[in-house]
């Protein structure tokens, strides 16, 4: 069963109508497309976005499925590329972006990439292939440095040093080829256990951020989203770390100074103690939304 991240709290903010347009920055299994295409009858359309060439294969295959191909066009692009895009597409009258940040299920349980500490994978982590740099890469021939400044730059890690030192002295008996690997090594080091979350998290996020430029990647993405957006439209971003979250209030609070934008989430949006049960994921959730005036 697939739970589209704080889906209601996204309608209610974005309020699709009859025939409007709406842009899906990162489609992944389609949760948030859909619901909104519920709203956007008869001829509201989307343009949906999908980097992750095996995952944009499947999308399409399921929009043919649902016999949805003239309501939603689904492209296999990075979406800090919205902007020149949505020109390409003749895409007009956007009234709202909505962006799910992260990798869907999909990838933890099938991409077979190494980006679950739970599967026993080649490491590999990235979204798209042309992307040139792998986890094995990294692991296995970046310097101590470079590591610790990753692990800490990108996952917040407070033992980068001494993850990296244990990553150092092990790659030197043999090379760490599997995700299973990387966490075990991971998991007898670090000496701050947190209860619920599995020790080798930061290190696996830190990774995926840094090989796929996810931060980068968002910068670029929201400041492109703005500039297509009607007048009375609205960005919707969900995040799921600190970091990303950081990266949002400072676009947000640019295009505020800049371009007179209104922040609508004063307070940031998290999911209900509900949906916590339903689906465990999106405890870190968080949800800020702009609008152009
Ligand atoms: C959390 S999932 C979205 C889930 C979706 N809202 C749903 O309900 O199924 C994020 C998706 O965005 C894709 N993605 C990540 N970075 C991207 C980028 N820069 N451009 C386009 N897609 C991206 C990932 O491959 C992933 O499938």
């Amino acid at each position: 069963m697939h739970y589209p991240v704080l889906l209601k709290e996204t309608i209610e903010i974005l309020e699709p109508k009859e025939n409007e347009n709406f842009i899906d920055a990162t489609f992944g299994e389609g949760g948030h497309s859909f619901e909104i295409l519920k709203y956007t009858g008869p001829k509201g359309k989307i343009l949906a976005f999908e980097w992750d060439p095996e995952l944009y294969q499947l999308g399409v295959a399921k929009i043919k499925n649902l016999k949805m191909e003239k309501r939603i066009k689904l492209v296999n692009q990075n979406f800090k590329n919205i902007k020149r895009v949505v020109k390409e597409e003749g895409f007009t009258q956007i009234k709202g972006v909505v962006f799910d940040l992260g990798i869907s299920s999909w990838h933890y349980k099938k991409s077979g990439r190494g980006f679950s500490f739970k599967n026993d994978e080649p490491l590999d982590m990235r979204i798209n292939p042309q992307i040139k740099i792998t986890a094995f890469e990294i692991i296995n021939y970046y310097s101590y440095k470079d590591l610790v400044e990753i692990f800490k730059n990108y996952g917040e890690e407070k033992e980068a040093e001494r993850v990296a030192e244990a990553i150092v002295k092990r790659r030197k008996e043999k090379k760490i080829e599997s995700s299973k690997e990387l966490a075990e090594i991971v998991g007898q080091v670090k000496k701050i256990k947190k209860k619920k979350i599995h020790p080798a998290t930061q290190v696996f996020m830190a990774l995926r951020t840094f090989i796929n430029s996810e931060l980068e990647n968002l910068k670029e993405g929201i400041k492109s989203a703005y500039d297509v957006l009607d007048k009375g439209g609205k960005i919707v971003v969900i995040s799921f770390q600190g970091l990303e979250d950081k990266i949002i209030k400072e676009v947000f609070k640019l295009l505020k100074e800049r371009s007179k934008a209104l922040i609508i989430t004063k307070n940031v949006i998290r999911p209900t103690k509900e949906e916590i049960l339903k689906n465990p994921k999106s405890r870190s959730a968080k949800l800020r939304a702009l609008k152009k005036p």
